[in-house]
């Protein structure tokens, strides 16, 4: 199932956390662990700059460069295949790195550690990650050498009416729509057993964009 239209609601946040950012002209931006980007095709929309984008995911990259041409976007986005364990960047090349739902792979503080030789001087730093630990999350802020400009948190109210709500109605409707044209039964386990989880522990899924400058 698509889920990247759904996922699309949460654009706005994204764009909300890039407004706590001074204005740039064309600033080189670094996506890691884009997936099939929807936030990257949001981070094109409100800059004038050039996007990198990484993950490890070939299909997911794959429809993520599909979505960049139909959008005319190929002069501005460029996918790579690299993992962010990986990363072979000249020191100092962008001006921001943004990674959203992926920092969790290297860890908050490895991450921040590693990520920061690419920023140039003064460069910043988004990332959207989940609200544990926040109080140690907004430490390592300052240890690993950032200062933070702001953070704010996305609610399980908000997880829920923009995306698990949609999400459920959604399969809800296509499971009706089979069953009334008899057709095989389709299934959504992997979307449906996210969505119970989510409605068994919602403050779980409380979220934080951590908004940050290199110091
Ligand atoms: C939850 S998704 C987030 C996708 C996208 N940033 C978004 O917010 O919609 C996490 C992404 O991190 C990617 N990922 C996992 N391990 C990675 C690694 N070692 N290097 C780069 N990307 C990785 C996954 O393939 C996946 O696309």
């Amino acid at each position: 199932m698509d889920t990247d239209p759904i996922r699309e609601n949460l654009n706005k946040y994204t764009a909300k956390a890039f407004h706590m950012l001074p204005k740039m002209n064309e600033p080189c931006i670094l996506d890691i662990g884009c997936g099939s980007g929807v936030p990257t095709m949001e981070l094109a929309r409100l800059s004038n700059g050039q996007v990198v984008a990484i993950d490890i995911d070939q299909a997911a990259l794959d429809k993520l460069s599909k979505n960049i041409e139909q959008a005319g976007l190929s002069h501005r986005i460029k996918t790579l295949r690299c993992s962010m364990f990986e990363l072979d960047f000249q020191d100092e090349s962008f001006d921001i790195i943004w990674a959203e739902g992926s920092i969790s792979r290297i860890g908050f503080k490895r991450g921040l550690e590693e990520w920061r030789r690419f920023l140039k001087p003064n460069g910043f730093l988004v990332i959207h990650d989940d609200i544990n630990n926040i109080h140690q999350k907004l430490k390592h802020i300052s240890s690993c050498g950032y200062e933070i400009l702001g953070h704010f948190t996305l609610s399980e109210d908000i997880w829920w009416a923009e995306y698990y709500g949609p999400l459920e109605r959604r399969i809800n409707d296509i499971l009706m729509k089979y069953i009334d044209e008899s057709k095989d039964f389709v299934e959504f386990d992997s979307e449906q057993q996210e969505i119970e989880m989510f409605k068994k522990n919602p403050k779980l899924f409380r979220s934080v964009f951590f908004v940050m400058q290199k110091r």
